[in-house]
Formats: structure tokens, sequence, C-alpha cells
């Protein structure tokens, strides 16, 4: 399977400013030179690294602090190819000599995986992939409500967020930018929650539709209010949303020891495919650093 997964993470699903105009100085024209405008994704420190200015067969890699650590890096293959070798070796030239230490990638399918291993990098995080399609004239029947997840939820949703994945490995645990990302990682976006008797967020979903495929990007619940059907709820609402928005299939992706994600996607149709995919990591530290910096 030749795509990546936009959670974090993919890649030739996400919007990119090469979609739209590249005469604002937005996305620069070479590998060369890199754009630091903090306005390109509206999160500090992300960065658009584009390869061959040529609309047709550019290449647009966007860099993020992992987790707002600035020496971490995640590079994310947003249009064209993963790029092979020598526009790797330049890629990590051009982070070693911004000071990264360790760069991580998105969760990446055996293809797109190859050029990274080539540079270097080596398995990070397994994760396991379900799909399911979707029939736009089928929707599964609604489930308790759920509500928008406006900008005043945020903290709110951050701190369930935390609880929910307290223990899971740090690749799962996401601060404010990596939540506002998921939402930007794909055309349209939907953020929803449950809230409790007192108005409390106890469960929230991003779900993301690229043209016709749909990815769950985030799912949590609050875990004293486990069991009840709020996390069924969710997917529920993100399965019809994707069905009436023009979705055909439904992707999502979770860590293999997950059983009780796991279970819940199976529960809703999903089916897990035989190849999962991979983040892969790579530390800088054997690379010298140029003599300018
Ligand atoms: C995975 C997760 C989202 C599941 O959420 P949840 O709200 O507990 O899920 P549900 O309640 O809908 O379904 C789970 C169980 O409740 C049962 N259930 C469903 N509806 C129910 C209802 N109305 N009343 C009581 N139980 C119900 C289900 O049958 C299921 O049973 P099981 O415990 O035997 O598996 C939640 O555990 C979580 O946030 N985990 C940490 C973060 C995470 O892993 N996110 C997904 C990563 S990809």
């Amino acid at each position: 399977m030749h795509w990546s997964y936009p959670v974090d993470i993919n890649v030739r699903t996400e919007r990119t400013t090469v979609d739209g105009p590249r005469k604002d100085g937005r996305v620069v024209n070479s590998i060369d030179r890199l754009g630091t405008d903090l306005s390109v994704v509206g999160i500090p420190g992300v960065e658009r690294f584009v390869i061959d200015a040529d609309p047709n067969t550019s290449i647009v890699i966007r860099l993020s602090p992992w987790r707002g650590n600035a020496q971490t890096v995640q590079v994310v293959v947003v249009a064209g190819p993963t790029p092979q070798s020598r526009y790797m070796d330049r890629l990590l030239n051009y982070l070693d000599n911004r000071g990264v230490l360790t760069v991580v990638t998105a969760a990446l399918g055996p293809t797109d995986q190859r050029p990274f291993v080539e540079a270097g990098f080596t398995p990070h995080e397994h994760l396991l992939l379900l799909g399911r399609a979707i029939k736009p004239n089928d929707p599964p029947p609604r489930e308790r409500r759920t509500r928008p997840a406006r900008r005043q939820d945020q903290d709110a949703v951050l701190a369930l967020d935390k609880r929910a994945f307290a223990a899971s490995s740090a690749f799962w645990r996401f601060d404010k930018a990596a939540l506002a990302e998921a939402g930007r990682a794909t055309q349209t976006c939907r953020r929803r929650l449950i809230k409790d008797s007192h108005g409390h967020p106890i469960g929230h979903a991003v779900t993301g539709r690229t043209s016709t495929i749909g990815f769950l990007q985030r799912l949590a619940v609050n875990p004293s209010n486990e069991g009840q059907g709020i996390g069924s709820a969710l997917v529920v609402d993100a399965l019809r949303w994707l069905g009436r928005s023009g979705a055909r299939e439904a992707w999502v992706n979770t860590q293999p020891a997950n059983l009780r994600a796991r279970d819940l996607y199976l529960r809703h149709g999903f089916v897990e495919r035989d190849v999962g995919l991979a983040v892969l990591i790579r530390s800088l530290a054997d690379m010298k650093q140029s003599p300018d910096q």
C-alpha cells in the first residue's frame, strides 16, 4: 500500500501550500533554502522543506518539533514521492546543521519506509492498520449524541486526552500542537466530543477526510468513563460524517497491544490489514556538524 497515515503522521493526503498560491513566499523553492515562516501551518516551529520548485514534481516535507522538543523533529512528506537517498542526505544534513539530534518519521507503509531505512532509520513503533469501506446510503445507526469540540473546550479535551494516553508510549501522547496538527493533516476535519452531565468533556474524536479517504485521527475517552459506549458513539459519529461528506473508505491505526481500541474498531466493521505501519527513527549523532554552524 503506497500511502502513509495522516495523524502526526501522513503524508500525501495532507493539504499543502503547494495546492494553493505559491508566490507569497511561504514555500521555498530549493532544498538549500528553507521557509521558516511560522504562519505556514499556524503552529510555531513548523516548516516546509521543498525539493524542486516545479509544482508537478515538488516534494514538500513538513518539519515539526516532536512533542515540543526542537531537538527532535518529525519529517512528514506532505506532497510528492518519498525523497530518494541524495535528497534524504541533504535533508538530514540540513537538520543536523540546525542542531537537531533525532529525526522521526510519520507512520509509513512498507514502500515509503524503504528510502528512510536506506538512510539509516530504524523501527521505532509498529502500528496496526485497520480499514473499512463506507457506504454513504447505509450509515451505522446513531448512538449517543456528540457535540462539536470548540476552542473553549481545548484545555479540557487535552486534559482528558492526556489521561487516556497516560500509559501509552511518548509517540501517542499529544500536546496542543499535535492536537492542532491532527486536524490540519487532511482536507477537512471534524472534532467532536461527548460531555458528562456536568458539562465536562469525557471523550473526544478527531476525524479527517481527504478526497474519498477518511481517517480516524484521534479517539480518547476519560479512563473513568470507559465501557459506557462513549468510544463507540464517537466512532459511529465519525463514520456517519465520513459517509455524508463523501468518504468511501475509512482507516485507523492503533498500537498492536491496544486490544481495547482494536476490538472497538473491529466491532465497527474495520478489518485488520496484514501489513501495518511503522514509525521510524534516526539519531543524527553520527553526522558531523558542518564547520559554519
Ligand atoms: C479505546 C477507547 C477509545 C474505548 O472507549 P470506550 O468508551 O471505553 O469504548 P466503548 O465503551 O464504546 O466500548 C468499550 C466496551 O464498552 C461496551 N459498551 C459499549 N456500549 C456500552 C454501553 N452503552 N454501556 C456499557 N458498556 C458499553 C462495549 O461492548 C465494550 O465492551 P468491552 O469492554 O467488553 O470491550 C478508550 O478505552 C480509550 O480512550 N483508550 C485510551 C486511548 C486509546 O487507546 N485511543 C484509541 C487509540 S487508537
